[in-house]
């Protein structure tokens, strides 16, 4: 069993730290911020991710933290879990890895540092020659780039589709590939640029076939097709596959819209333009403002309007709400004129969210509401189109932007529903709705 230290104690590095403690290591994680630190050694987990807390408790002998960069003296494997913020151009901010190459102790077993978190291709090469300068030439690089999604971490690090070691000599890589080896998956091996590029390809694919299903949901509602339904006969050709072909209000989180830009940038940077992604950005920013258009349709102008916001986060099973939908969705209702109310399960408020009310359950956020919209697809919302929630509303509307709720259904307990590429019916026309607004072909 290895001695691993990890630098950094957010999502990715506290998940990474209590897997490798589950799988039998003893881990180091390491933070700057004393409240973290503090917290975790009381066994709290600082944010919403599903099994962590329990492989926390489970494993709290094998695992420490501590505020001492000296403490990882002893680790043969030093993690890199911090943060890569963009910066004002739009590149990833990298003074938080430059910190951890400028804190690292020396090290007198070999260490060899890896890189989770995700950077520009290239920055393995500028660490390894910051390694050199400091006179750590003895420490090995890999870049080992994570593809967990929050709310199924713990679940996708055991059983990964892959991991990709990227290491610049085959020592180094070796102790890093045998850290998975008891996971059974395939271990792509690589060089240290093309492992970076990995990630960042894989993320851009997914947004890429993110913004298509948005695209297609959008000629959907033009022509009278139902996205769901085409992304079901697309999703079952093997060549395809169904996953990410869920039309929605669009892609958020700490990750897709930070490395979308990132990699835009290092293209451009390195004097491409990536045009397929610019378009995959812009279209996803576009899709987030949709639900205006839909709600300004059934009810006219939105000024004085109610209007329910159902889930916050930027998806399920998580209380992250960083470029989360929400945070568009609500800005732009409260510019138009709009009350806003918000319910959540799990966020409990955010600071993006002034001037929006938050309320403890789903009646309260659609009492008197001209307009329910579902904008994460919590589970308690498959149960919105009940009687309870018609009688609260004071127009039974509801826009569901991830399309959870079964159309049919919802229109039969009594609501105008209105999803994401789903064909019209007549009987969603509110009565002060014209026909004529109704017209398929005015349906942008
Ligand atoms: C994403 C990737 O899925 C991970 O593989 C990657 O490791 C991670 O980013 C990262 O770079 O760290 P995550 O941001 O947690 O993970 O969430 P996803 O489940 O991928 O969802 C991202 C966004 O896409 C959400 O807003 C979700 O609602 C949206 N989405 C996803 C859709 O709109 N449609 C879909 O079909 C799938």
């Amino acid at each position: 069993m290895a001695r691993i230290g990890i630098f950094g104690a957010g999502w990715v590095g506290l998940v990474t730290g209590v897997c490798f403690a589950e799988l039998g290591h003893d881990v180091v994680i390491r933070d700057i911020v004393p409240e973290k630190i503090e917290a975790l050694g009381r066994g709290e987990v600082p944010f919403h991710e599903r099994d962590v807390p329990e492989l926390l408790e489970r494993n709290r002998r094998r695992l420490s933290f501590t505020l001492d960069a000296n403490d990882v003296v002893g680790c043969e494997l030093l993690f890199v879990c911090v943060d890569t913020p963009p910066t004002y151009a739009g590149d990833a901010d990298l003074s938080r890895v430059w910190s951890v190459i400028e804190e690292l102790p020396p090290l007198p077993v070999r260490s060899i540092l890896v890189m989770k978190s995700t950077v520009p291709v290239g920055t393995g090469a500028k660490v390894r020659a910051g390694l050199d300068a400091r006179g750590l030439a003895d420490v090995g690089y890999v870049s080992n780039p994570e593809f967990l999604s929050e709310g199924r971490a713990v679940e996708e690090f055991m059983h990964p589709d892959r991991v990709v070691v990227g290491a610049f000599e085959d020592a180094d890589a070796d102790p890093v590939a045998a850290l998975y080896e008891p996971l059974a998956t395939p271990i792509v091996r690589c060089d240290v640029n093309s492992a970076e590029m990995i990630k960042l390809a894989a993320n851009a694919f997914l947004m890429t076939r993110i913004s298509f299903i948005n695209e297609i949901a959008n000629v959907c509602e033009a022509t009278g097709a139902d996205v769901v339904k085409v992304a079901e006969g697309v999703g079952l050709d093997h060549r395809l596959g169904p996953h990410f072909l869920r039309a929605g209000i669009g892609y958020g989180g700490s990750c897709f819209p930070k490395d979308s830009l990132a990699l835009k940038q290092l293209a451009s940077n390195s004097g491409y333009h990536f045009q397929l992604l610019s378009a995959v950005i812009e279209v996803n920013e576009l899709q987030k403002r949709r639900v205006i258009g839909k709600l300004k349709r059934h009810l006219g102008s939105l000024a004085g309007r109610k209007v329910a916001l159902l889930g916050l986060a930027f998806k399920p099973n998580t209380d992250d709400m960083r470029e989360a939908p929400s945070i568009v969705l609500a800005s732009r209702l409260l510019a138009e004129g709009a009350e806003v109310r918000g319910w959540d399960p799990v966020v409990a408020g955010h600071p993006a969210l002034g001037g929006v009310e938050l309320v403890g359950s789903v009646v309260e956020a659609v009492q008197g509401a001209d307009a329910a919209v579902i904008v994460t697809e919590w589970p308690d919302l498959r149960e919105l189109a009940r009687e309870e929630v018609r009688r609260a509303m004071a127009t039974p509307l509801i826009v569901d932007g991830r399309n959870l709720l079964d159309p049919a259904l919802t229109r039969a307990a009594g609501f105008a529903y209105e999803g994401i590429g789903r064909p019209m019916s007549p009987t969603d026309v509110l009565p002060e709705t014209t026909e004529r607004e109704f017209a398929p072909e005015l349906n942008r």
